[in-house]
């Protein structure tokens, strides 16, 4: 693989679907390796936009409207950084060899959908997973739970992600909230919902699993070490690495990581989400792309998260030593307005070992992640308290 000049008629062209903080570092890792990189989001100075070449803002669920895009520019590599995509036209794309779509148009359908990926992983692949089934309505969400699943269980729209949507009905008198939660929230009118069974689990995590050529030309697949995290509402708020574990549970989660990538296929990085109690792991779900609890790797691994994915689907070598014991803490905007201004920085950046990212949102919410802390330390525990201690010095205010 070579890599060709920007700008010119030797470019090495990729296109960003989703253009958030993710995309951004990814963006990054790309421009210094010399690619043309062209970002998609739908809506206008979106974080990644602001480190592309150039930028176009559409729905991406709009079939034809993604089409037009990528056949007017004409990528070598068409990269999914969310699951809100028209993944039909993916799929027309890579069949018609118009553009590599990463790590493979199947892997971005499947995973869109919790109903595909479930059912692969556990029916196909035989992985352990909570228990589960699909529903379409209030009667048959209190069918699956009386017919096996039982109390506690979570609800999620098949179709939704960072938690929107999602509840935990502990018994028959929540069923109808949740049930109208996972309404309002899912993706598409689609009615339909998945219901899980409540894993117990001592712990979470996410194994980065990166599939990148070796020097044989074959695709090899590569272990980081495993990044905790906790989710609050569906939602990130702090992540660390490594994340100790026993060793069975260490080789279990290495195991199924390796099995539901090797399935989907491709080149670049995963975020295989794992529940894990002693000695026991299951499988929770998978993103073809980076993860947003690996962001710690960008102070904890000689080669971040994206700079992985950026050399894995330019079909280049990796490497995924870790560094050092790091954190990842989470900044929300904290209030509703545009073009905010953070306060506190120096006095953030005065913690040993830390790092910060702000990731340029024109538009802030209460909820919006804004910004992350990043800090190492001599162990996990010194690095977490000193990322949380980096976010909570950072203050976001109306300009
Ligand atoms: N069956 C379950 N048992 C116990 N906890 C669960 C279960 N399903 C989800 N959770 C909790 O809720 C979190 C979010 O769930 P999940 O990853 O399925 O949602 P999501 O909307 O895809 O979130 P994201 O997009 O942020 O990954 C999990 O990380 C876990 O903490
Ligand atoms: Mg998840």
């Amino acid at each position: 693989m070579s890599i060709g000049t920007p700008l010119s008629t030797s470019a090495t062209r990729v296109m960003l679907l989703g253009a958030g903080e993710l995309g951004k570092e990814l963006v990054i890792a790309l421009q210094r390796l010399g690619v043309e990189v062209i970002a998609v989001d739908r809506y206008a100075n979106a974080p990644a936009m602001q480190v592309a070449h150039r930028s176009h803002v559409l729905p991406m669920t709009d079939g034809a409207a993604l089409r037009r895009v990528i056949e007017q520019e004409r990528p070598h590599l068409v990269v999914p950084e969310i699951e809100a995509i028209a993944t039909d036209t993916l799929l027309e794309i890579e069949r018609e060899q118009i553009a590599e779509v990463i790590p493979t148009a199947r892997a971005a359908r499947l995973t869109m959908d919790r109903e595909g990926i479930r059912r692969l992983a556990a029916e196909t692949l035989g992985l352990p997973t909570s228990p589960y089934a699909f529903a379409e309505s209030r009667e048959q969400v209190e069918a699956a739970i009386t017919g096996g699943i039982g109390y506690p269980c979570v609800i999620k729209p098949v179709m939704s992600s960072s938690g929107k949507g999602q509840s935990v009905v502990t018994g028959p008198d929540g069923i109808d909230a949740a049930w109208a939660h996972a309404m309002k929230a899912g993706r598409v009118a689609l009615p339909r919902v998945i219901v899980e069974g409540f894993i117990r689990f001592d712990y979470e995590i996410t194994q980065l699993t990166v599939r990148a050529l070796g020097a044989d030309g074959q695709v090899v697949t590569h272990f980081c070490e495993p990044i905790g995290h906790i989710q609050v509402e569906g939602d990130y708020v702090l992540s660390w690495q490594p994340q100790a574990m026993t060793p069975a549970a260490r080789e279990a989660a290495r195991d199924i990581a390796g099995r539901i990538t090797a399935a989907l296929g491709g080149r670049g990085i995963f975020g295989v989400e794992l529940f894990v109690r002693g000695d026991q792991v299951w499988f929770s779900e998978v993103s073809p792309r980076p993860h947003d609890t690996g962001m710690v790797t960008l102070c904890s691994q000689r080669l971040s998260e994206f700079e992985l994915h950026a050399r894995a689907i330019l079909g280049l070598p990796v490497e995924v030593t870790q560094t050092s014991p790091g954190a990842s803490a989470v900044i929300y905007g904290g209030l509703d307005a545009t073009g905010i201004a953070f306060e506190g920085l120096a006095e953030a950046l005065q913690v040993p070992g830390s790092d910060l990212r702000l990731f340029g949102k024109p538009e802030s919410f209460p909820k919006r992640r804004m910004g992350v802390a990043l800090a190492t330390g001599a162990s996990v525990d010194e690095a977490i308290t000193r990322a949380k201690q980096v976010a909570g010095r950072v203050q976001p205010i109306r300009p």
